[in-house]
Protein backbone atom coordinates (compact mmCIF):
# COMPACT_ATOMS: atom_id res chain seq x y z
CA UNK A 1 0.00 0.00 0.00
CA UNK A 2 0.99 2.97 0.22
CA UNK A 3 0.78 6.67 -0.57
CA UNK A 4 -1.51 9.06 0.44
CA UNK A 5 -2.92 12.33 -0.69
CA UNK A 6 -3.52 15.27 1.52
CA UNK A 7 -5.14 18.71 0.66
CA UNK A 8 -4.39 21.57 2.24
CA UNK A 9 -7.11 23.30 4.43
CA UNK A 10 -8.37 26.18 5.77
CA UNK A 11 -10.32 25.67 8.89
CA UNK A 12 -11.63 22.01 10.71
CA UNK A 13 -14.61 21.84 12.49
CA UNK A 14 -16.53 19.03 13.64
CA UNK A 15 -17.23 16.80 16.43
CA UNK A 16 -16.15 13.18 17.49
CA UNK A 17 -15.87 10.23 19.37
CA UNK A 18 -12.05 9.51 20.35
CA UNK A 19 -11.19 5.54 19.66
CA UNK A 20 -9.49 3.96 22.86
CA UNK A 21 -6.23 4.32 24.48
CA UNK A 22 -3.36 2.08 23.41
CA UNK A 23 -1.63 2.81 26.47
CA UNK A 24 -4.47 1.76 28.69
CA UNK A 25 -5.92 -1.29 26.45
CA UNK A 26 -2.03 -2.92 26.82
CA UNK A 27 -2.07 -2.70 30.63
CA UNK A 28 -5.69 -4.01 30.69
CA UNK A 29 -5.41 -6.96 28.44
CA UNK A 30 -2.29 -7.87 30.33
CA UNK A 31 -3.42 -8.03 33.72
CA UNK A 32 -6.70 -9.49 32.42
CA UNK A 33 -4.53 -12.77 31.75
CA UNK A 34 -2.89 -12.83 34.64
CA UNK A 35 -6.34 -12.62 36.42
CA UNK A 36 -8.38 -15.08 38.30
CA UNK A 37 -11.76 -15.12 36.57
CA UNK A 38 -13.03 -13.59 33.58
CA UNK A 39 -12.64 -9.95 32.79
CA UNK A 40 -13.98 -7.55 30.32
CA UNK A 41 -12.66 -4.68 28.68
CA UNK A 42 -14.81 -2.25 26.33
CA UNK A 43 -13.87 0.37 24.51
CA UNK A 44 -10.48 -1.34 23.34
CA UNK A 45 -8.14 0.04 21.04
CA UNK A 46 -8.83 -0.62 17.74
CA UNK A 47 -5.33 -0.43 16.58
CA UNK A 48 -2.66 -3.25 15.62
CA UNK A 49 -0.53 -2.66 18.26
CA UNK A 50 -3.30 -3.58 20.79
CA UNK A 51 -3.82 -6.42 18.73
CA UNK A 52 -0.68 -7.66 18.88
CA UNK A 53 -1.02 -7.92 22.28
CA UNK A 54 -4.18 -10.02 22.45
CA UNK A 55 -2.02 -12.48 19.93
CA UNK A 56 0.31 -13.00 21.88
CA UNK A 57 -1.46 -13.98 25.10
CA UNK A 58 -4.03 -15.87 22.65
CA UNK A 59 -0.61 -17.86 21.76
CA UNK A 60 -0.02 -18.25 25.29
CA UNK A 61 -3.05 -20.12 26.09
CA UNK A 62 -5.83 -17.24 26.67
CA UNK A 63 -9.07 -17.83 26.00
CA UNK A 64 -10.01 -14.23 24.20
CA UNK A 65 -12.91 -13.15 22.25
CA UNK A 66 -12.99 -9.97 20.47
CA UNK A 67 -15.71 -9.39 18.28
CA UNK A 68 -14.21 -7.48 15.15
CA UNK A 69 -17.54 -6.13 14.08
CA UNK A 70 -21.15 -4.92 15.26
CA UNK A 71 -22.39 -3.71 18.31
CA UNK A 72 -20.00 -5.66 20.43
CA UNK A 73 -16.86 -4.39 18.41
CA UNK A 74 -13.95 -3.28 21.26
CA UNK A 75 -15.77 -5.01 23.64
CA UNK A 76 -12.66 -7.58 24.60
CA UNK A 77 -13.64 -10.81 26.71
CA UNK A 78 -10.50 -12.41 28.24
CA UNK A 79 -10.74 -15.88 30.61
CA UNK A 80 -7.82 -14.78 33.19
CA UNK A 81 -5.13 -17.65 33.72
CA UNK A 82 -4.02 -16.21 36.86
CA UNK A 83 -0.36 -15.24 37.96
CA UNK A 84 1.17 -18.28 36.52
CA UNK A 85 -1.07 -20.11 34.44
CA UNK A 86 0.06 -19.32 30.84
CA UNK A 87 1.17 -22.38 28.60
CA UNK A 88 4.67 -22.00 26.10
CA UNK A 89 3.58 -20.88 23.04
CA UNK A 90 5.18 -23.92 19.85
CA UNK A 91 6.58 -21.06 18.67
CA UNK A 92 8.03 -17.01 18.79
CA UNK A 93 5.50 -14.53 19.92
CA UNK A 94 4.78 -11.94 17.10
CA UNK A 95 4.81 -8.39 18.82
CA UNK A 96 4.33 -6.58 15.37
CA UNK A 97 5.21 -2.89 15.76
CA UNK A 98 4.72 -2.75 19.59
CA UNK A 99 7.28 -1.95 22.09
CA UNK A 100 4.91 -2.05 24.85
CA UNK A 101 3.56 -5.64 23.98
CA UNK A 102 7.41 -6.23 24.24
CA UNK A 103 8.64 -4.59 27.38
CA UNK A 104 5.02 -4.80 29.72
CA UNK A 105 5.01 -9.23 28.35
CA UNK A 106 8.67 -8.92 29.20
CA UNK A 107 7.91 -7.88 33.00
CA UNK A 108 4.97 -10.96 33.22
CA UNK A 109 6.77 -13.76 31.21
CA UNK A 110 9.92 -13.16 33.61
CA UNK A 111 8.21 -15.16 36.58
CA UNK A 112 6.53 -17.33 34.92
CA UNK A 113 7.57 -21.66 34.90
CA UNK A 114 8.93 -20.89 30.43
CA UNK A 115 10.52 -20.48 27.93
CA UNK A 116 9.51 -17.81 25.08
CA UNK A 117 10.79 -16.06 22.08
CA UNK A 118 9.78 -12.58 21.41
CA UNK A 119 10.22 -11.29 17.98
CA UNK A 120 8.72 -7.97 15.99
CA UNK A 121 8.58 -6.07 12.20
CA UNK A 122 12.04 -4.29 11.48
CA UNK A 123 11.32 -1.42 13.04
CA UNK A 124 10.87 -2.91 17.12
CA UNK A 125 13.71 -5.11 15.94
CA UNK A 126 15.91 -2.32 15.76
CA UNK A 127 14.43 -0.60 19.50
CA UNK A 128 16.27 -1.45 22.71
CA UNK A 129 15.75 -4.03 25.32
CA UNK A 130 18.72 -3.32 27.62
CA UNK A 131 16.20 -1.16 29.75
CA UNK A 132 14.32 -4.31 30.37
CA UNK A 133 16.61 -7.12 30.23
CA UNK A 134 19.04 -5.61 32.97
CA UNK A 135 16.24 -5.19 36.10
CA UNK A 136 14.37 -8.18 35.61
CA UNK A 137 17.71 -9.96 35.21
CA UNK A 138 18.64 -8.47 38.18
CA UNK A 139 15.28 -9.95 39.76
CA UNK A 140 16.28 -13.07 38.74
CA UNK A 141 14.98 -14.13 34.94
CA UNK A 142 17.25 -15.44 32.58
CA UNK A 143 16.50 -12.68 29.55
CA UNK A 144 18.44 -13.01 25.77
CA UNK A 145 18.89 -10.60 23.03
CA UNK A 146 20.80 -10.13 20.11
CA UNK A 147 22.97 -6.76 21.47
CA UNK A 148 19.49 -6.04 23.29
CA UNK A 149 17.66 -5.80 20.78
CA UNK A 150 15.10 -8.52 19.21
CA UNK A 151 14.57 -11.83 19.08
CA UNK A 152 14.26 -11.58 22.77
CA UNK A 153 14.31 -15.08 24.18
CA UNK A 154 12.88 -15.24 28.35
CA UNK A 155 13.73 -17.80 30.87
CA UNK A 156 11.26 -17.31 33.74
CA UNK A 157 12.25 -17.99 36.92
CA UNK A 158 11.33 -17.44 40.34
CA UNK A 159 11.52 -13.83 41.55
CA UNK A 160 13.09 -11.35 44.33
CA UNK A 161 11.57 -8.11 44.66
CA UNK A 162 14.27 -5.05 43.82
CA UNK A 163 14.44 -1.44 44.55
CA UNK A 164 15.27 0.17 41.33
CA UNK A 165 15.31 3.56 39.45
CA UNK A 166 15.06 3.49 35.94
CA UNK A 167 18.08 5.59 34.06
CA UNK A 168 15.29 7.10 31.02
CA UNK A 169 11.86 8.04 31.84
CA UNK A 170 10.18 5.42 30.61
CA UNK A 171 6.22 4.08 31.49
CA UNK A 172 7.57 1.28 29.82
CA UNK A 173 10.27 0.16 31.96
CA UNK A 174 8.40 0.90 35.32
CA UNK A 175 5.58 -1.26 34.42
CA UNK A 176 8.01 -3.97 33.45
CA UNK A 177 9.50 -3.91 36.75
CA UNK A 178 6.01 -3.56 38.30
CA UNK A 179 4.31 -6.76 36.74
CA UNK A 180 7.50 -8.67 37.60
CA UNK A 181 7.52 -7.41 41.03
CA UNK A 182 3.62 -8.85 41.27
CA UNK A 183 5.04 -12.17 41.00
CA UNK A 184 8.42 -11.84 43.02
CA UNK A 185 9.45 -12.21 46.71
CA UNK A 186 9.35 -9.63 48.81
CA UNK A 187 8.71 -6.01 47.93
CA UNK A 188 9.18 -3.90 44.66
CA UNK A 189 9.90 -0.33 44.19
CA UNK A 190 10.29 1.37 41.14
CA UNK A 191 11.80 4.88 41.85
CA UNK A 192 11.03 7.56 38.92
CA UNK A 193 13.47 10.49 38.37
CA UNK A 194 10.44 12.50 36.11
CA UNK A 195 7.29 11.24 36.15
CA UNK A 196 5.80 8.74 33.14
CA UNK A 197 2.37 8.11 32.35
CA UNK A 198 1.05 5.88 35.55
CA UNK A 199 -1.57 3.98 33.30
CA UNK A 200 0.25 0.55 35.11
CA UNK A 201 -0.15 2.03 38.61
CA UNK A 202 -4.19 2.84 38.01
CA UNK A 203 -4.88 -0.52 36.24
CA UNK A 204 -3.23 -2.94 38.82
CA UNK A 205 -5.84 -0.79 41.30
CA UNK A 206 -8.52 -1.72 39.10
CA UNK A 207 -7.16 -5.48 38.94
CA UNK A 208 -7.37 -5.48 42.87
CA UNK A 209 -3.31 -5.04 43.34
CA UNK A 210 -2.42 -3.16 46.84
CA UNK A 211 0.44 -1.03 46.15
CA UNK A 212 1.53 2.57 47.30
CA UNK A 213 2.68 5.65 45.84
CA UNK A 214 4.81 8.38 47.95
CA UNK A 215 5.90 10.88 45.81
CA UNK A 216 8.00 9.50 42.87
CA UNK A 217 8.31 5.91 44.37
CA UNK A 218 5.91 3.30 43.37
CA UNK A 219 6.13 -0.44 45.91
CA UNK A 220 4.39 -3.36 45.42
CA UNK A 221 3.88 -6.33 47.41
CA UNK A 222 4.52 -9.46 45.63
CA UNK A 223 2.13 -12.57 45.26
CA UNK A 224 -0.80 -10.15 44.94
CA UNK A 225 -3.05 -12.00 42.44
CA UNK A 226 -4.86 -10.10 40.50
CA UNK A 227 -8.73 -10.37 39.90
CA UNK A 228 -10.50 -9.63 36.85
CA UNK A 229 -12.54 -7.13 35.89
CA UNK A 230 -15.07 -5.02 34.20
CA UNK A 231 -13.11 -2.15 32.69
CA UNK A 232 -13.62 0.53 30.26
CA UNK A 233 -10.77 2.54 28.47
CA UNK A 234 -10.79 5.85 27.85
CA UNK A 235 -10.28 7.37 24.32
CA UNK A 236 -6.56 8.06 23.44
CA UNK A 237 -5.51 11.06 24.19
CA UNK A 238 -2.51 10.89 21.51
CA UNK A 239 -5.52 10.62 19.27
CA UNK A 240 -7.44 13.49 20.38
CA UNK A 241 -4.58 15.25 19.90
CA UNK A 242 -4.30 14.95 16.19
CA UNK A 243 -7.70 17.14 16.05
CA UNK A 244 -6.82 19.39 18.58
CA UNK A 245 -3.53 20.40 16.85
CA UNK A 246 -5.44 20.37 13.70
CA UNK A 247 -7.88 22.70 15.03
CA UNK A 248 -4.81 25.09 16.63
CA UNK A 249 -3.29 25.02 13.87
CA UNK A 250 -5.77 26.82 11.13
CA UNK A 251 -8.12 29.76 11.84
CA UNK A 252 -11.27 29.58 12.57
CA UNK A 253 -11.31 26.02 13.61
CA UNK A 254 -12.92 24.07 16.10
CA UNK A 255 -13.76 20.40 17.35
CA UNK A 256 -15.46 18.82 19.95
CA UNK A 257 -13.36 15.49 21.23
CA UNK A 258 -15.93 13.12 23.52
CA UNK A 259 -14.42 11.11 25.65
CA UNK A 260 -10.94 11.49 25.98
CA UNK A 261 -8.66 10.29 28.38
CA UNK A 262 -7.41 13.32 31.03
CA UNK A 263 -4.34 11.70 32.25
CA UNK A 264 -1.84 13.78 33.82
CA UNK A 265 0.56 12.13 32.24
CA UNK A 266 -0.21 12.45 28.39
CA UNK A 267 -1.67 15.63 28.51
CA UNK A 268 1.11 17.54 28.51
CA UNK A 269 0.49 18.98 24.81
CA UNK A 270 -2.65 21.15 26.21
CA UNK A 271 -0.23 23.06 27.65
CA UNK A 272 1.87 23.20 25.05
CA UNK A 273 -1.21 24.12 22.50
CA UNK A 274 -2.32 26.83 25.52
CA UNK A 275 1.32 28.11 24.65
CA UNK A 276 1.41 28.25 21.33
CA UNK A 277 -2.39 30.19 21.63
CA UNK A 278 -4.75 27.62 21.33
CA UNK A 279 -7.87 28.39 23.18
CA UNK A 280 -8.51 25.18 25.22
CA UNK A 281 -11.86 24.03 27.38
CA UNK A 282 -12.95 20.53 29.28
CA UNK A 283 -16.06 19.78 29.21
CA UNK A 284 -17.98 16.43 31.00
CA UNK A 285 -15.47 15.61 33.06
CA UNK A 286 -15.34 12.48 34.72
CA UNK A 287 -13.03 10.87 37.33
CA UNK A 288 -15.04 7.48 38.12
CA UNK A 289 -13.10 4.01 36.07
CA UNK A 290 -9.44 4.69 36.86
CA UNK A 291 -9.09 6.94 34.48
CA UNK A 292 -10.05 10.77 34.20
CA UNK A 293 -11.70 11.57 30.75
CA UNK A 294 -14.06 14.34 29.20
CA UNK A 295 -15.08 15.94 26.19
CA UNK A 296 -12.01 18.48 24.83
CA UNK A 297 -12.74 21.44 22.75
CA UNK A 298 -10.32 23.28 21.14
CA UNK A 299 -10.86 26.37 19.21
CA UNK A 300 -7.56 28.35 16.64
CA UNK A 301 -6.22 31.61 18.90
CA UNK A 302 -3.06 32.16 16.71
CA UNK A 303 0.07 29.80 16.41
CA UNK A 304 2.77 31.10 18.66
CA UNK A 305 6.50 30.02 19.20
CA UNK A 306 6.93 27.08 21.63
CA UNK A 307 9.74 25.93 23.60
CA UNK A 308 9.52 22.38 25.36
CA UNK A 309 12.50 21.35 27.67
CA UNK A 310 13.06 18.28 29.51
CA UNK A 311 10.35 18.46 31.96
CA UNK A 312 7.69 19.11 29.67
CA UNK A 313 8.71 15.73 27.59
CA UNK A 314 7.48 12.61 29.23
CA UNK A 315 3.75 14.36 29.27
CA UNK A 316 3.61 14.98 25.32
CA UNK A 317 6.70 12.57 24.16
CA UNK A 318 4.89 10.79 21.35
CA UNK A 319 2.92 14.14 20.57
CA UNK A 320 5.88 15.88 19.87
CA UNK A 321 6.08 15.28 15.89
CA UNK A 322 2.35 16.42 15.60
CA UNK A 323 4.29 19.72 17.84
CA UNK A 324 6.41 20.03 14.98
CA UNK A 325 3.71 19.74 12.66
CA UNK A 326 1.57 22.67 14.57
CA UNK A 327 4.86 24.78 14.34
CA UNK A 328 5.23 24.60 10.39
CA UNK A 329 1.31 26.57 10.75
CA UNK A 330 3.70 29.66 11.74
CA UNK A 331 5.21 29.10 14.99
CA UNK A 332 7.81 27.74 15.46
CA UNK A 333 8.95 24.96 18.03
CA UNK A 334 12.08 24.53 20.09
CA UNK A 335 12.34 21.09 21.94
CA UNK A 336 15.47 20.20 24.08
CA UNK A 337 15.79 17.02 26.58
CA UNK A 338 13.81 14.63 24.21
CA UNK A 339 16.94 12.03 23.20
CA UNK A 340 14.59 9.45 24.10
CA UNK A 341 12.75 9.99 20.14
CA UNK A 342 15.58 8.76 18.51
CA UNK A 343 14.74 5.17 20.14
CA UNK A 344 10.78 5.42 18.94
CA UNK A 345 9.27 3.34 16.23
CA UNK A 346 11.97 5.16 13.97
CA UNK A 347 14.46 7.65 14.91
CA UNK A 348 11.86 10.30 15.19
CA UNK A 349 13.95 13.15 15.42
CA UNK A 350 15.78 12.79 12.01
CA UNK A 351 13.17 10.68 10.00
CA UNK A 352 10.89 14.27 11.10
CA UNK A 353 13.50 16.60 10.06
CA UNK A 354 13.29 14.90 6.56
CA UNK A 355 9.64 14.54 5.84
CA UNK A 356 9.19 17.98 6.97
CA UNK A 357 11.86 19.42 5.12
CA UNK A 358 10.63 17.57 1.83
CA UNK A 359 7.39 19.05 2.48
CA UNK A 360 9.13 22.50 2.74
CA UNK A 361 9.82 23.26 6.14
CA UNK A 362 12.41 24.40 7.88
CA UNK A 363 14.18 22.02 10.91
CA UNK A 364 17.38 21.54 12.49
CA UNK A 365 18.28 18.41 14.65
CA UNK A 366 19.66 18.53 17.62
CA UNK A 367 21.47 15.45 19.74
CA UNK A 368 18.59 15.51 21.81
CA UNK A 369 15.67 17.63 20.07
CA UNK A 370 15.13 20.07 17.02
CA UNK A 371 14.19 23.40 16.70
CA UNK A 372 11.48 24.42 13.53
CA UNK A 373 11.01 27.57 12.15
CA UNK A 374 7.66 28.44 10.87
CA UNK A 375 8.05 31.29 9.69
CA UNK A 376 7.86 29.77 5.83
CA UNK A 377 4.60 27.94 4.72
CA UNK A 378 5.20 25.00 3.52
CA UNK A 379 5.13 24.59 -0.40
CA UNK A 380 3.58 20.73 0.01
CA UNK A 381 5.74 17.64 -1.35
CA UNK A 382 6.08 14.39 -0.51
CA UNK A 383 7.15 12.92 2.58
CA UNK A 384 7.90 9.42 3.90
CA UNK A 385 6.20 7.95 7.41
CA UNK A 386 9.19 5.88 7.72
CA UNK A 387 6.62 3.28 9.12
CA UNK A 388 6.10 4.76 11.92
CA UNK A 389 2.38 5.97 12.66
CA UNK A 390 3.29 9.18 14.65
CA UNK A 391 4.98 10.64 11.55
CA UNK A 392 2.57 9.85 9.26
CA UNK A 393 -0.18 11.75 11.09
CA UNK A 394 2.39 14.33 11.67
CA UNK A 395 2.75 15.20 7.85
CA UNK A 396 -0.78 14.69 7.35
CA UNK A 397 -1.22 17.80 9.85
CA UNK A 398 1.69 19.64 8.58
CA UNK A 399 0.30 19.39 5.15
CA UNK A 400 -3.06 21.06 5.72
CA UNK A 401 -1.24 24.28 5.82
CA UNK A 402 0.92 24.02 2.42
CA UNK A 403 0.34 26.16 -0.99
CA UNK A 404 -0.43 22.93 -2.35
CA UNK A 405 -1.66 18.90 -1.93
CA UNK A 406 1.11 16.86 -0.42
CA UNK A 407 1.75 13.21 -0.45
CA UNK A 408 2.88 10.97 2.70
CA UNK A 409 4.29 7.10 1.46
CA UNK A 410 4.15 4.47 3.82
CA UNK A 411 0.99 6.15 5.15
CA UNK A 412 -0.58 2.58 6.24
CA UNK A 413 1.48 3.52 9.67
CA UNK A 414 -1.18 4.99 11.02
CA UNK A 415 -3.55 1.56 11.49
CA UNK A 416 -0.99 1.11 14.38
CA UNK A 417 -2.88 3.41 16.74
CA UNK A 418 -5.62 4.98 14.64
CA UNK A 419 -7.44 3.15 11.76
CA UNK A 420 -9.52 5.91 9.66
CA UNK A 421 -7.38 8.34 10.71
CA UNK A 422 -7.17 9.80 6.76
CA UNK A 423 -10.82 9.43 6.35
CA UNK A 424 -11.67 11.46 10.04
CA UNK A 425 -9.28 14.30 8.72
CA UNK A 426 -11.13 14.22 5.42
CA UNK A 427 -14.11 15.14 7.05
CA UNK A 428 -13.01 17.31 9.38
CA UNK A 429 -11.30 19.59 6.62
CA UNK A 430 -13.12 22.26 5.31
CA UNK A 431 -11.50 23.96 1.85
C1 LIG B 1 4.24 3.97 26.46
C2 LIG B 1 5.28 4.68 26.99
C3 LIG B 1 6.12 5.57 26.19
C4 LIG B 1 5.42 5.98 24.90
C5 LIG B 1 4.85 4.80 24.18
C6 LIG B 1 3.83 4.09 25.05
C7 LIG B 1 3.48 3.08 27.35
O1 LIG B 1 7.32 4.89 25.85
O2 LIG B 1 6.31 6.67 24.07
O3 LIG B 1 4.21 5.23 23.00
O4 LIG B 1 2.38 2.61 26.96
O5 LIG B 1 3.96 2.81 28.45
P1 LIG B 1 8.58 4.83 26.86
O6 LIG B 1 8.23 4.01 28.04
O7 LIG B 1 9.68 4.20 26.03
O8 LIG B 1 8.87 6.25 27.21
Amino acid sequence: MGTTVVQPASRIEGRLQIPGDKSVSHRYALLAAISDGPSTITNYAPGADCASTLDCLAALGVAVDRPAHGADRGRVRIEGRGIDGFTAPGTPLDAGNSGTTVRLLAGVLAGQQLTTTLVGDASLSRRPMGRVIEPLTRMGARLEGVDDRLPLTITGAPLTGIEYAPPMASAQVKSAVLLAGLQARGRTTVRERQPTRDHTERALAMFGVQLSIDGSEISLDGGQRPVGAEVSVPGDASSAACWAVAAAALPGSEVSLDGVGLNPGRIGFLAALERAGAAIAVENRMDEGGEPRGTLVVRHGGVGRVEITAEDVPSLIDELPILAALATHGGGLRVTGASELRHKESDRIAALAAGLRALGGQLEELEDGFEVDGSRPLTGGRADAAGDHRLAMAFALAALGAGAQSEITNAEAVDISYPGFFDILRNLSQS
